[in-house]
C-alpha cells in the first residue's frame, strides 16, 4: 500500500450532490436467491470500474487512483463472488488478471510493479491465489502454475526476507521489500498479517507443519513487540529506529480481519486447540466492540470523513475474513452471521448513486449514501452481501483432507529474490531514467538520514 495522505473524494469517483435517488437494490435476507440477485448487481457495478480485459489495456491493473494491490484484492472478491453464487460471468477476466501479474518468480512480483511493491501489496495477490485454491476455483490453463503454487511462491519469498529483517526488533517483516522505498524501516501489522495469514492457510491446505511453525512465530512476534495488545487491539506499525518501541496506534478493520481469520485457520488446523480458540474469541470480541456501531460495520476513519482510497476498501476484507472465520471456527458463527446480515442490510441502503443509481457508498451506519462511490466502496458492499450466502457453500478445500487438488510447488518463489535485489528491469527509457534518479535520491535520503522517518499520517 502507498502513502496516500488526503485523497478523499474527487469528482472522478464521487457522487455529485443532488444525484441521490431512492435505494434501488433491495434484498430479502431470508432468501438465498434474493441475496444472490443483490450480489449480482453490486458485482456488475464493481466490475464496471475495471478495464484491464480490453485490448491494449493491462490485465490486473485498475485505473488511477487505485493502486495495484487493490486490484489483487478485488479479484479475491470476484473469486469469492463465484464461490458464493456460482455465477461464472467474471471468471475469464479474473483468471486473466491473476495470470498476467504472476511475474518470473511465480510470486506476484511482475516487472512493472516490483520496484514499488511492499510485502502487503504482494500478500494481497498471494491471498487471492490462496482463496482460489481453497474454493476449488478452476485452474488457469497450462502453462500457468497452480493457485497453490502461487500462494506458496509469495510465502516463500516473504519467509526469505525474515532473516535480514530480524536483525532489527527481534523479528518481523518490514513493510517494504526494497531499501529505496519509503517505509523500508517500518514494520507493520498488515505485512506481517499477510505472512501469518498465508502461513496458517497453507498449513491447513497442505498439512505441512513448516507453514504452521512460521505462522506461530509471526503471531508471537506481533504480540511480543506490542503491535497486538493483550486485549487484541491491533496497531498499524512501528519503526526500527527505536527498536520498535513507539507504535502508530491507528487501528484498521483489515488488520483485525487478517489476524482473526489467520487465528481461525490455526484453530482449525490444530483441530480446535484451546490456545487458538482463546485467540479467535479474543480477537473477535475486540473486533466487534471496535468496528461495529449498532450492528453495522464501520471503519474508524469514517466519522472524520478522512478515509483515503485504500481505506475505503478495508471493510471488504473484514467482511470476507469474518465469514471465513465463521466456517473455520463454527463457535463464532452465532456472533458473526447476524453482524454480517445487519451490516449488509445497512450497506445496501447506500447503493443509490452513479449512473444506474445502484453504486454504493462508504458509510453504512448512516442509512443513506454519504456522497461517495468507488472501487473500495463497491467491493466492501459486495463482500458483506455475498458473505450472507456462507451457509450455502462448502468450507475451504484442503489437499491434506482430500478435498482440494490445486497444483503446488515448493520451489515457487525461490529464484533470486533475497529481498534486496531488484529484478532485472527492461531497457532504460527516458521515463525510467527520471524514475531511477528519483529512486536514487530516496535511497540517499535513507542512508544519510539513517532512519528517515516515514511520513505516514493516516488519520
Ligand atoms: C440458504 O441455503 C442454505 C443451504 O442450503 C440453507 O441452510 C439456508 O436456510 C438458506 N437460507 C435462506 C435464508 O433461505
Ligand atoms: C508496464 O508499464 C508500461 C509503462 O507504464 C505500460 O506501457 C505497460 O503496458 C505495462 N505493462 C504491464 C504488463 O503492466
Ligand atoms: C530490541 O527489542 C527486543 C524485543 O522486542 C529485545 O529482545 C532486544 O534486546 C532489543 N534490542 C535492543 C538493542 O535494545
Ligand atoms: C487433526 O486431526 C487429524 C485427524 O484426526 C489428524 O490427522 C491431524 O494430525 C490433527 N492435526 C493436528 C495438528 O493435530
Ligand atoms: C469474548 O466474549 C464472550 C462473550 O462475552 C466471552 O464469553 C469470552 O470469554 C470472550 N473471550 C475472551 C477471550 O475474552
Ligand atoms: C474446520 O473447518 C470445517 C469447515 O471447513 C468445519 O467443518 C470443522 O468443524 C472445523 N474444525 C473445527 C475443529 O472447528
Ligand atoms: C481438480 O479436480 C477438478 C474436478 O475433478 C478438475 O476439474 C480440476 O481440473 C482439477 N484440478 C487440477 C489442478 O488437477
Ligand atoms: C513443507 O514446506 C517447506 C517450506 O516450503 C518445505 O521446505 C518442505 O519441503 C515442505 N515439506 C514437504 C513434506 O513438502
Amino acid at each position: 500500500m502507498r502513502w496516500n495522505p488526503s485523497l478523499v473524494c474527487t469528482v472522478a469517483f464521487c457522487a455529485l450532490a443532488g444525484q441521490v435517488a431512492d435505494a434501488t437494490i433491495t434484498a430479502d435476507f431470508t432468501s438465498n436467491a434474493s441475496i444472490k440477485q443483490a450480489a449480482a448487481t453490486v458485482a456488475k457495478d464493481l466490475m464496471a470500474w475495471y478495464t484491464g480485459m480490453n485490448p491494449g489495456d493491462v490485465p490486473g491493473n485498475l485505473p488511477s487512483p487505485y493502486y495495484w494491490w487493490e486490484c489483487g484484492a478485488m479479484f479475491n472478491t470476484m473469486i469469492n463472488y463465484w464461490y458464493y453464487t456460482g455465477d461464472t460471468t467474471y471468471n475469464p477476466r479474473t483468471t486473466q488478471a491473476l495470470v498476467a501479474q504472476i511475474g518470473e518468480n511465480t510470486a506476484f512480483m511482475p516487472q512493472n510493479q516490483t520496484q514499488s511493491e511492499g510485502n502487503d501489496d504482494q500478500g494481497f495477490w498471494g491471498m487471492a491465489a490462496m482463496t482460489a485454491a481453497e474454493t476449488n476455483y478452476p485452474p488457469a490453463p497450462a502453462p500457468a502454475p497452480g493457485w497453490l503454487a502461487l500462494a506458496q511462491g509469495v510465502w516463500t519469498t516473504q519467509q526469505g526476507r525474515w532473516a535480514e529483517a530480524s536483525a532489527y526488533c527481534n523479528g518481523g517483516l518490514r513493510w517494504q521489500i526494497y531499501p529505496f522505498n519509503n517505509g523500508y524501516n517500518y514494520k507493520n501489522s498488515i505485512s506481517n498479517g499477510c505472512f501469518f495469514n498465508l502461513g496458517a492457510r497453507l498449513a491447513l491446505y497442505t498439512g505441512n507443519q513448516t507453514y504452521a511453525d512460521w505462522a506461530i512465530k509471526t503471531f508471537d512476534w506481533v504480540y511480543d513487540v506490542g503491535l497486538m495488545s493483550p486485549t487484541y487491539q491491533i496497531f498499524d506499525g512501528t519503526q526500527i529506529a527505536d527498536n520498535c518501541t513507539a507504535k502508530d496506534h491507528n487501528t484498521w478493520s483489515y488488520n483485525a480481519g487478517i489476524y482473526l481469520v489467520g487465528a481461525a485457520s490455526m484453530y482449525n488446523y490444530t483441530n480446535g486447540s484451546a490456545e487458538w480458540h482463546d485467540r479467535v474469541s479474543g480477537i473477535l470480541n475486540t473486533t466487534v466492540s471496535t468496528f461495529f456501531v449498532n450492528g453495522v460495520m464501520q471503519e474508524l476513519c469514517e466519522p472524520s470523513g478522512k478515509c483515503n482510497v485504500d481505506q475505503r476498501s478495508f471493510k471488504a476484507y473484514l467482511s470476507r475474513w469474518m465469514a471465513a472465520t465463521a466456517k473455520l471456527a463454527p463457535f463464532t458463527a452465532p456472533t458473526i452471521m447476524p453482524l454480517l446480515q445487519s451490516s449488509a442490510e445497512a450497506a445496501l441502503k447506500t447503493c443509490t448513486v452513479g449512473g444506474g443509481n445502484t453504486q454504493c457508498g462508504l458509510m453504512w451506519t448512516t442509512g443513506a449514501n454519504d456522497g461517495s462511490y468507488g472501487v473500495g466502496e463497491e467491493m466492501s458492499v459486495l463482500e458483506v452481501v455475498q458473505s450472507n450466502l456462507l451457509p450455502t457453500v462448502p468450507g475451504w478445500a484442503s489437499a491434506a483432507k482430500g478435498t482440494g487438488n490445486s497444483t503446488g510447488d515448493i520451489s515457487a518463489g525461490t529464484k533470486s529474490d533475497t529481498g534486496d535485489t531488484p529484478l532485472v528491469l527492461s531497457p532504460i527509457t527516458t521515463g525510467d531514467r527520471v524514475g531511477a534518479v528519483f529512486l536514487t535520491a530516496l535511497a540517499l535520503v535513507g542512508v544519510i538520514g539513517g532512519t528517515a522517518t516515514m511520513m505516514v499520517t493516516e488519520a
